[in-house]
């Protein structure tokens, strides 16, 4: 997501602002700002695009000189991508500039208060909300602001503020986005990572949620929420950059993996407020719901596999009739499409070229659209009528996984606002569903701490010619994904077959050393499953089968058995896709492929 530097010591800022800056590209950007205190007043340099845009910006005639600034690259959630929705933001008068990473999930409530004070809002950004509050509550104590400030703020963040006020010394404080401080000599930074600061400084202080740091050249200092000095112990860098820029991962694919259980409680928790479900943004009305008569979901790739488990999920809730298509297919298919149909489009990029002309397609034929877009003001989210972001931060790895999962609990949190705006759930299977999404993030979180079994399954198997994944309706749906992950990444051939339908004959290309795996989390499904693992097993097969928590009977028919943790129907499959991600990750690990690049795959298809 996006990133912050600051730095306060005797050397111009700007230059140290925009190299660290540059050092946190890879976590994706589309707009660049920085603010720096210039005799006692905070000057600010902002602008939409890539930092060569800033940087031309400042050198262009419009330089700014100073020793303390904060720098910003915004990845847009809140806002499109523009120079007024850049950071930072200033607070009315001026006196305060603000930088932030995160999402603030109350920030339409501040803001109605604010603006109910007197506040005016010049940008679409939560950010904006949070330089008025730091004014509107100062009080010549700037850590009893930031404190105050923060207590009334809900979601995540890590902030940078200048205050005019405070010529030499800048304040950061974080709740569950990163930021570390940087301890060099005569000069201090704070940073989202470590890459930033690294030609700098090699000692850092790790902040915890809830920590406030103040720091001028010569001193940093970090506070609790009660104004209390904490001690911190400084920690020695002795990684290099490009592993530092992957977290310490050894590949951007498997830190995308383990950020899953945070983004996607980035996409869950600010859309649901006092046990109701809120898309802000989104005007599809009850009358219009009642009168669809079918939702089509078009996509390509892992977001057309996204649609396949959408149509369980909304037919479940709703009883609203969904077909899915391939996006390349849909445009020439002649649909059955008119202006009582919803079509949903899913897209990582809203970028993909056969996407976006399918989306073209369903408009023409007058159907209202609908986007599940993770690039905030890409093609898709521009063109579509509504947009639903998937808030998953950059997806740098070309194998989707972060971006799969977000898109999926966003066809949840859709299929819940549809019921909502029906009342077709009673309050009872509401509240269920509402709890089955919340408690995903934690869920998601055990399964990865247990990656050392699927690391050893994959150890067992990596030479295997052939991978077959099986399962039936969800279960089918998810093995679509798995299949596909470990074919593009390991180039092992691989197919996803209902697990009912193998017999009608694929099951001749089972033999001896052919790994199956087996979905079985579908609970009426089970002992069919179990059938159908015999079946294979019969036919020289060996068998990964991954199972809920509990249903212990099914070792006696696998060879390994991969456990997720009990969760409601409609969201197992956010679930059981991470085994299977980490499945193919460690496989192409252990055959030693370039995995954040595999052959003949772009990031982005933009071409038919
Ligand atoms: C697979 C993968 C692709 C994309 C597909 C659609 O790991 O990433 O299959 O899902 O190319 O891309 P977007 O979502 O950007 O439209």
């Amino acid at each position: 997501m996006c990133g912050i530097v600051g730095y306060v010591g005797k050397k111009q800022a700007v230059p140290i602002l925009l190299d660290g800056l540059s050092k946190l590209e890879y976590r994706g950007y589309d707009s660049a700002g920085i603010a720096v205190m210039q005799n006692g007043e905070i000057s600010i340099r902002k602008s939409k695009g890539r930092l060569a845009v800033l940087r031309e910006k400042l050198e262009a005639g419009n330089p700014i000189s100073g020793v303390m600034g904060i720098g910003h690259t915004r990845w847009a959630t809140h806002g499109e991508p523009s120079d007024t929705n850049s950071h930072p933001h200033l607070s009315r008068s001026g006196r305060f500039a603000v930088v932030h990473n995160g999402i603030i999930e109350n920030y339409i409530k501040l803001r109605q208060r604010l603006t109910e004070k007197g506040f005016e809002f010049i940008s679409e950004t939560d950010t904006e909300v949070i330089a008025h509050m730091v004014e509107y509550y100062y009080n010549g104590n700037i850590i009893e602001t930031v404190a105050k400030v923060t207590e009334r703020l809900e979601g995540s963040y890590a902030l940078g503020i200048l205050c005019a006020d405070m010529p030499d010394t800048f304040v950061a404080v974080r709740k569950e986005s990163p930021l570390i401080v940087g301890i060099g000599e005569g000069e201090n930074f704070i940073a989202s990572d470590i890459p930033a600061i690294l030609s700098h400084t090699r000692d850092v202080y790790f902040l915890e949620n809830n920590e406030i740091v103040m720091l001028s050249a010569d001193k940093v200092d970090v506070y609790n929420l009660d104004g209390e000095i904490i001690e911190k112990n400084p920690f020695h860098v002795d990684w290099d950059i490009s592993a530092a820029e992957k977290g310490g991962y050894e590949h951007f694919m498997f830190k995308e993996i383990m950020e899953q259980p945070n983004v996607i409680r980035d996409t869950i928790q600010p859309r649901i407020r006092n046990g109701k479900i809120v898309l802000d943004d989104i005007s599809l009305t009850a009358d219009y719901i009642k009168g669809i008569n079918k939702i089509y979901i078009v996509a390509c790739g892992s977001a057309y596999h996204v649609g396949v488990v959408g149509k369980y999920i909304i037919e479940g809730i709703n009883r609203i009739p969904v077909e899915v298509a391939v996006a390349s297919e849909f445009r020439y298919m002649n649909p059955v499409v008119d202006d009582k149909t919803l079509t949903v489009v899913i897209s990582q990029s809203g970028e993909t070229a056969d996407t976006i002309a399918a989306m073209r397609e369903a408009k023409r034929l007058g159907s209202r659209t609908f986007a599940i877009v993770n690039v905030v003001g890409s093609a898709i989210a521009r063109e579509a009528d509504d947009v639903l972001y998937t808030w998953a931060g950059p997806e740098i790895s070309v194998a989707t996984t972060k971006a799969y999962s977000t898109q999926l609990t966003a066809i949840y949190l859709l299929s819940l606002y549809i019921a909502q705006e029906l009342e077709q759930l009673d309050d009872e299977q509401f509240r269920m569903h509402i709890e089955t999404l919340e408690a995903l993030p934690d869920n998601i979180a055990k399964i990865l701490d247990n990656k050392g079994e699927i690391q050893y399954a994959a150890s067992q198997y990596y030479n295997a010619k052939s991978v077959f994944f099986l399962g039936r309706t969800l279960d089918y749906a998810v093995a679509l994904e798995g299949s596909l992950k470990l074919k593009e990444i390991s180039y092992i051939h691989s197919e996803a077959y209902a697990a009912g339908e193998l017999k009608h004959g694929t099951i001749a290309l089972i033999e001896d050393g052919t790994v199956v795996v087996a979905l079985c989390t579908v609970k009426k499904l089970f002992e069919k499953m179990l059938s159908n693992i015999k079946e294979v097993k019969a036919r020289g097969a060996v068998v990964i089968a991954i199972a809920e928590e509990g249903h212990t009977e099914i070792e006696k028919e696998a060879d390994h058995v991969i456990y997720i943790p009990k969760c409601g129907e409609l969201a197992i499959p956010s679930e059981t896709v991470v085994p299977l991600q980490l499945f193919a990750y460690y496989i192409a690990s252990l055959k030693g492929l370039d995995i954040d690049k595999p052959r003949n795959l772009a990031k982005s298809v933009t071409v038919e």
